[in-house]
């Protein structure tokens, strides 16, 4: 079954072939070689792709490390130019400086002749450089293997004209992934259109330091297989800088892992699933809180505002992986306010029906229940719940359930979350002029709304980046990015250990939102 944010039903259930799109590649740079890949992997990350176990030593007292945790990169910068820090000033290791034909002075007096690949390899594994002279102690030694040094030599003579992957001076290539048939279609192309016209405003005002965006639009289908197998070739053959919103909805897992191993940023994609731990994204950032938030938030709702304690809870959902994750938050949650028992119910949509289920709830007669179904079934729960003596509470979520089929008789019992509201709508302004001036539909205004505000958030963080762009960077920048107004969505903070822009979730009794 597919998951969406709400208000993405598309009523006539139209087929649009849009068929897939692709821009012409215009990237200067060669592809790295295979070597040269490995060399870079050995750079950024200090672990060796042949899978040899490196050792460094550093400092005075010669403390051992594994490399991991001193990568070239971390002094040397991901240019090679060089990071200074204090008093320490790792040099400039591109190969073509260090193999300038007249050496080099450097400012603390040390002076040597060109490096050779043999005295390359001696100044990172004995600290002697070309000149016998010792190397500060600053600069680490390496356990290193052959094979992996000749990698990262090849890394070194390509590092100075190694840009990431989807740029170029004049061009930032992005890509997205989005519905393009089926019941789904209308959406994808309200969020397509959306980008579309946002990247053309910015390019007509000259781009991001003179970059024009390109978009890149590939199809998600309900073949996951298939899906993933277009976002696999794309990231790794088609020199994408960034992905901005893909629609990920059952995949999200696949992709997240898949633009962290290849350190893609992924800029918010559209999910009711964001990872919570940040460590497991640091290349992928989250607009809204999701639902693992949003149910601990029922939770807490339930202990503080209708004071219930060791109750019964029952959650009921169709069978999802995912959603047994927000089950699963349901029950720790209730487990750390002393809530009470959590049940969990799954049942198969095609035989969720009024009996079996009022059977279940006579049977338990739970005081909470989290459902987290489509509309009609939580009609056909409600239902059930009128046959009951005492009916229990009822939260759902926003995203997945409306409740215009709620009625008076359940008005205190029923209660809808959904991630907070901005707190500056008229700041809006500017999504709705888009919108009237490109003439777009206003048949999927949420998810428009959301695909925006990705937008948005990824062109402030390349602006934050300015010229000299790399996704490290750009990943950096969002980082910094503190209370960003959208005009659509509440303000959005990140950091280091923050890839949820917002995590606020309001809860009110379900008819209030009729
Ligand atoms: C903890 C910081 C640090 C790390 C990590 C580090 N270096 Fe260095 N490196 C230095 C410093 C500082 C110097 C300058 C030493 C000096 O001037 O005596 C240096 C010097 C060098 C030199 C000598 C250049 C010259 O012009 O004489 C080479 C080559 C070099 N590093 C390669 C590497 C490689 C390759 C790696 C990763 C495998 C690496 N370094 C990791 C700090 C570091």
């Amino acid at each position: 079954m597919n998951y969406y944010l709400p208000a993405v039903k598309n009523p006539n259930g139209k087929m649009l072939l849009i068929g897939l799109i692709l821009i012409a590649n215009s990237l200067s740079a060669a592809p790295l070689t295979e070597s040269e890949t490995r060399g870079k992997q050995l750079y950024m990350t200090g672990a060796s792709p042949s899978g040899n176990v490196i050792t460094a030593h550093i400092g005075l007292e010669s403390t051992e490390l594994p490399s991991t945790q001193v990568p070239c990169v971390s002094c040397h910068g991901e240019d090679g130019r060089g990071r200074p820090e204090g008093n320490i000033v790792p040099t400039n290791i591109t190969f073509e400086y260090l193999a300038l034909s007249y050496g080099h002075q450097h400012d603390n007096g040390r002076k040597h002749p060109a490096f050779t690949p043999d005295t390359f390899v001696r100044a990172i594994s004995s600290g002697i450089d070309s000149a016998s002279n010792r190397l500060d102690v600053a600069m680490p030694r390496y356990t290193l293997p052959d094979s992996d040094s000749a990698d990262l030599i090849a890394y070194l003579k390509r590092l100075s004209s190694d840009a990431d992957a989807g740029l170029t001076d004049t061009t930032i290539r992005l890509a997205t992934l989005l519905p393009m048939q089926g019941s789904l279609a209308d959406m994808g192309l309200a969020m397509k259109n959306i980008l579309l016209a946002y990247f053309n405003e910015i390019n007509a005002q000259g781009g991001i330091y003179n970059r024009k965006i390109q978009l890149d639009v590939t199809e998600y289908t309900s073949d996951s297989e298939s899906t993933l197998k277009n976002v696999r070739r794309l990231l790794e053959t088609e020199s994408v800088f960034a992905m901005i919103a893909p629609f990920s909805s059952n995949i999200e897992q696949d992709i997240l892992l898949l633009a962290e191993r290849l350190g893609v940023p992924q800029i918010a994609p559209y999910t009711l699933f964001p990872e919570d731990k940040s460590s497991r994204s640091q290349f992928t950032f989250y607009l809204l809180p999701g639902l693992n938030n949003e149910s601990r938030a029922m939770v807490d709702y339930a202990a503080n505002e209708l004071h219930l304690k060791n109750s019964q809870s029952l959650v009921i959902s169709p069978e999802n992986s995912y959603i047994r994750k927000v089950a699963k938050a349901i029950k720790k949650q209730s487990q750390m306010r002393g809530s009470g028992a959590v049940t969990h119910f799954v049942y198969s949509p095609s035989t969720f029906q009024p009996q079996a289920l009022t059977a279940k709830l006579i049977k338990q007669m739970p005081d909470v229940i989290y459902f987290f179904g489509t509309s009609d079934e939580l009609s056909v729960l409600l239902k059930s719940i009128e046959t009951l003596k005492t009916k229990p509470y009822v939260f759902i979520s926003s995203s997945l359930t409306n409740a215009k089929g709620v009625n008076e008789q359940f008005h205190d019992k029923i209660f809808l979350s959904s991630p907070a509201a901005s707190q500056n709508q008229s700041n809006a302004e500017d999504f709705f002029r888009l919108i009237k001036q490109n003439n777009l539909s206003t048949h999927h205004l949420t998810a428009q709304a959301v695909t925006y505000s990705a937008a948005k958030l990824l062109v402030e963080g390349l602006q934050k980046t300015g010229r000299e762009l790399s996704r490290k960077k750009l990943v950096q920048s969002i980082e910094h990015i503190y209370q960003f107004d959208t005009g659509l969505l509440p303000a959005l903070s990140y950091g280091a250990n923050r890839h949820i822009g917002s995590v606020d979730v309001s809860i009110v009794p379900a008819l209030q939102s009729n």
